[in-house]
């Protein structure tokens, strides 16, 4: 599947990007102006990019940490499985926490994340996810913050990958494939 040839349509601007994400940032802002304890946690990989830039945007004292879940799922059942292949460094017990996401899909992982993180007793526990396919969705869940919502398309750059490829694009591109 990799190897059949593909073209990457620009759906997002790195410019159209950069904008929604200093919008969110000063959403963000003003949501946790009355913490001091705010921890944003990456889910990786699709997200470094995004946290990346929406820190910096931050007019807040934040920690920031990472997580990986990966989601493998048997095509013909309805629940998939979700490990977490790094946890996180710090506690986050009683603390504020933002996730953040590169695109909620079905749900499944984020979903997981959420229940695993949630066990552990954080204060408020929140979701910004840059991208959302609401018409793929297969559990009841919902970021706080969506930077975009877009069709059912799949897309890279900008964190985003496509059998790890694309991920330094700095815009957003739907995959087209190409040829016969
Ligand atoms: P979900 O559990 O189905 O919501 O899966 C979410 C994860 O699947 C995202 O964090 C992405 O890593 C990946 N994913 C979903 N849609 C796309 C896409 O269009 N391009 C690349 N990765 C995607
Ligand atoms: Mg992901």
């Amino acid at each position: 599947m990799a190897e059949r040839p593909y073209v990457i349509d620009e759906l997002l601007s790195a410019k159209t990007i950069a904008a929604r994400v200093e919008a969110l940032a000063q959403e963000i802002t003003a949501h946790y102006a009355d913490t001091d304890k705010l921890v944003v946690v990456g889910l990786l990989r699709g997200s470094f990019i995004f946290i990346a830039d929406l820190v910096r945007e931050l007019a807040l004292p934040v920690e920031v940490d990472f997580i990986e879940a990966s989601s493998y799922g048997n095509a013909t059942t309805s629940s998939r499985e979700v490990r977490i292949l790094k946890d996180l460094r710090g506690e986050i017990e009683g603390r504020d926490v933002l996730v953040v996401e590169d695109i909620v899909d079905t749900g499944h992982t984020l979903k997981a994340v959420l229940h695993l993180l949630d066990g552990r007793k954080p204060n408020r526990l929140e979701v910004c996810a840059l991208l959302d396919k609401p018409v793929r969705r297969e559990v009841d869940i919902r970021a706080r913050w969506v930077g975009f919502d877009i069709p059912d398309e799949f897309v890279v750059g900008y964190g985003i990958d496509f059998a790890q490829r694309n991920r330094n694009l700095p815009y957003i591109g739907a995959v087209r494939f190409t040829g016969t």
